[in-house]
């Protein structure tokens, strides 16, 4: 049997996948210099003065089945314009999960409302229905599941926990385009979705966001939101009618985003193509354990998430995934690392100067907590958890090859132990 890459052997690949940090790994091609061209030559860069932001939105919108769309500058600001539009009072609580960018987070605390980690489970790296309903209070005012890796969070208990406490439900789908929950596509089971269009995600602008609801009223407020406040782009009056920031998408970002969202059907065909082809490949070594895609629901494959069971293997996750790297998989330990309310900005609630707004509006006895220990399932998924680059541009050879790369060092895994 051929020696580890990581024993001295040679490699199983020994030349670059296709890589979402560049051309190589994205469909970033003539349509979108074509757009861009256009938007150039028009001289109209800003979407008051274009139209090519309000076709963005338009194109995504009936993508996604759904009659409101608002284009912003990042998944951040995106995610920023559906609280805006919830409008919680300071001090209410927003819950989500603590594996996720902090791009989720950022914009409750921009609110001054005060984010509360639920634990998630493991099936679907999603939120566990007890723990939020456990972490619900009178203060609590929505709740921010995060479709993490292109895998559908179990809404159905989630939805009814929000129907029964009175909760906004936005749905952060940075991760997760195209993604089904039960026949339908996520981001239109709360009462928001958003989008991201950051570098490393289905399609991407370099920077952008969307968000999206079928609700009149939420779609109103997110478009003043992102727009200052004001209303209709500037055309017809100046007026402020709310608070909100410039997030406004310009017309260059929206000609590459156009272009990209009309191949996104194309990027999450081969996506699913490729993350079903190798999990079927590695569905006979037990120690893996591969979320399973439930009936009716569809996974993207932002990344193919694998959660090892180290104890059964003998050998730690940065390990393995230092040897399938070094087999030239693409491939990484631990994500985030720890739970996002570990990280020191939010450890250390300091947020605004030396204050500890907003976490002073919360009754002492009712602190929230960022310690160890406060999501267990989410520490061990985190130890547990190695994710395998996938893109729509790798071919079947490429796919042949992270199989053959992983069960090569899984054939070996006695040399790794001890
Ligand atoms: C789950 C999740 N939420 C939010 C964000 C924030 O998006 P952006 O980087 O576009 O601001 C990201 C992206 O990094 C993400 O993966």
């Amino acid at each position: 049997m051929p020696k580890l890459a990581i024993r001295g052997g040679t490699p199983v690949r020994t030349t670059p996948f296709p890589s979402v940090g560049d051309a190589s790994g994205r469909t970033v091609g003539a349509e979108e210099e074509k757009l861009v061209r256009e938007v150039l030559s028009s001289g109209r860069l800003n979407r008051g003065a274009g139209p090519k932001v309000a076709e963005l939105e338009s194109c995504f919108a009936s993508y996604m089945g759904v009659p409101h769309c608002v284009a912003s500058t990042s998944g951040t600001a995106a995610i920023h314009v559906a609280v805006g539009a919830v409008n919680p009072e300071p001090g209410d609580e927003i819950i989500t999960g603590p594996i996720t960018d902090m791009g989720t987070v950022i914009p409750v605390l921009l609110q001054n409302a005060i984010p509360v980690f639920a634990d998630l489970e493991r099936s679907r790296l999603g939120l566990d229905p007890a723990d939020v309903e456990r972490r619900i209070t009178d203060r609590t005012r929505a709740i921010i599941p995060v479709h993490l890796m292109g895998i559908p969070t179990d809404l159905e208990p989630i939805l009814a926990l929000a129907r029964k406490h009175g909760l906004a439900v936005i749905e952060d789908c940075s991760q997760a385009y195209g993604t089904l929950y039960r026949g339908k596509p996520v981001g239109t089971w709360g009462d928001l979705g958003t989008f991201s269009l950051q570098q490393s995600k289905h399609i991407t602008c370099g920077d952008g966001g969307m968000t999206i609801t079928s609700d009149a009223r939420l779609g109103d407020r997110a478009a003043l939101f992102a727009n200052k406040g004001w209303p209709n782009y500037g055309h017809g009056g100046r007026d402020y009618v709310c608070f909100g920031v410039n997030y406004r998408m310009t017309e260059l970002q929206a000609a590459v985003a156009l272009a990209q969202v009309t191949k996104l059907p194309g990027v999450v065909d081969r996506r699913v193509e490729l993350g079903i082809s190798i999990t079927r490949a590695l569905a006979d070594l037990p120690e893996l354990y591969i979320p399973p895609v439930a009936d009716g629901d569809r996974h993207t494959y932002w990344y193919l998430a694998i959660l090892v069971d180290q104890r059964a293997l003998g050998v730690t996750t940065s390990t393995l995934a230092d040897a399938i790297s070094r087999e030239g998989v693409p491939c990484g330990a631990h994500y985030i690392g720890k739970p996002i309310f570990l990280y020191d900005l939010l450890r250390s609630k300091r947020i605004y100067g030396t204050s500890d707004y907003p976490f002073c509006l919360q009754p002492a006895d009712r602190a929230v907590r960022y310690e160890p220990g406060e999501t267990p399932e989410t520490e061990r998924i985190l130890d547990d958890l190695i994710l395998v680059s996938i893109n729509e541009r790798m071919t079947d050879r490429d796919r042949d090859d992270i199989i053959e790369g992983i069960r090569k060092v899984m054939a070996h895994i006695e040399e790794l132990r001890g």
